[in-house]
């Protein structure tokens, strides 16, 4: 039996002319996809929330180069490469910390840099960024395999922000996992705390589960800490956007507290990611760049203001857990036990 099952979503897709996206701004209320066929409407689409999820980001981005070669070579065929540059830039400004970003413009880059001056590049960057969007449901896939493996008692697990589907190609990183064992039966229910401010877990992440008959519940995350005492929880398997050579994750904020929770209370912590989002260049967490955004998304819900008038916010977008708090990094490459340097160093020692 296949174990990847339960999994009926894609955020993110070509429609052959177009990028079509998913407004997960909307959910879990209305499903409306949104058309575009410029690299800047792209670059908007990914500041303003309507795609997230590193995985994503980064898939959009490939896609988004396909738009912008498209424009600039209808402009002037011999210097498209040029008239990218505008574009380009537009998609590298559009959020800071999700490396799958980077890492999908430079991939894309590679293959500009191997097309001739006078030959149309849009046929072979589609087909790249087919290729990435591809390779990421198909990592995933397999980093389910590998995450579910490791959960072996069968106890509930605790989930943060989104994860899933809507954040990746398809099938999605730590809810892969979750998708995973739960088709092998190693996992029956799953706690997911609601995520403030954007609400990715109570509005996107319950939303795939049970889209997909996965039993869900949400906790606010001020929850965590009694659903750990009371023993509810064996496993706390969370993304990334960007892990540094050390193991140190940044992920969606309160993940840090969530980790610092898990080892006081015995309770096991899994970071699941493709290699899309290591980024070897940061030694360590603190070369990781967090975005901050704007006070009004805590000042304000759904619109409305809810915090006493006067009040400011402090609102950095993630944080930054520590490898000696992660007892296992999945990857598509395989499983990084208790994270440091040597062993990040080998994943990638086949290349
Ligand atoms: O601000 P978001 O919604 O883009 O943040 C997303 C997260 O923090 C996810 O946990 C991370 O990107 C991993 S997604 C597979």
């Amino acid at each position: 039996m296949s174990t990847h099952t339960h999994d009926s979503i894609r955020a993110v897709q070509w429609t052959g002319t177009q990028l079509s996206l998913l407004d997960q701004r909307l959910l879990p209320h209305e499903s409306v996809y949104l058309e575009m066929d410029t690299a800047t409407a792209a670059a908007d689409a990914i500041r303003d929330m309507v795609v997230r999820g590193a995985p994503a980001i980064g898939v959009t981005a490939a896609y988004a180069v396909v738009l912008a070669a498209r424009r600039a070579w209808a402009a002037d065929q011999r210097g498209w490469r040029a008239g990218m540059a505008p574009d380009l830039k537009a998609l590298a400004d559009s959020r800071p910390t999700a490396v799958n970003l980077f890492w999908a413009l430079a991939r894309m880059g590679q293959v500009m840099e191997g097309l001739p001056d006078d030959q149309d590049p849009e046929p072979a960057l589609l087909a790249e960024a087919e290729r990435i969007h591809q390779e990421d449901v198909d990592g995933n896939r397999h980093m389910g395999d590998l995450g579910a493996a490791l959960l072996q008692d069968g106890r509930d697990v605790l989930t943060h922000c989104n994860t899933g589907s809507l954040a990746t190609g398809g099938y999605g990183t730590a809810l892969g996992v979750i998708r995973s064992a739960y088709a092998q039966g190693r996992v029956k229910h799953v706690y997911a705390d609601e995520t403030r401010p954007w609400l990715q877990g109570a509005r996107l992440t319950a939303w795939e589960l049970v889209q997909d008959g996965i039993p869900v519940s949400l906790l606010c995350e001020g929850a965590a800490a009694s659903l750990m005492r009371e023993g509810r929880v064996g496993w706390v398997i969370v993304g990334s956007d960007r892990i540094a050579a050390n193991g140190d994750a940044a992920n969606k904020i309160g993940t840090y507290g969530l980790a610092v929770l898990a080892r006081h209370h015995g309770v096991k912590f899994m970071v699941a990611a493709p290699t899309t989002t290591i980024d070897m260049e940061a030694a360590t967490g603190a070369d990781i760049p967090i975005e901050q955004r704007g006070q009004e998304e805590v000042l304000e819900l759904a619109g409305r203001r809810v915090a006493a008038p006067g009040a400011n916010a402090w609102n950095p977008a993630f944080d930054v857990t520590p490898a000696e708090l992660i007892d296992a990094i999945v990857t598509e490459r395989g499983v990084v036990e208790n994270p440091d340097l040597q062993k990040m160093k080998a994943l990638f020692a086949a290349d």
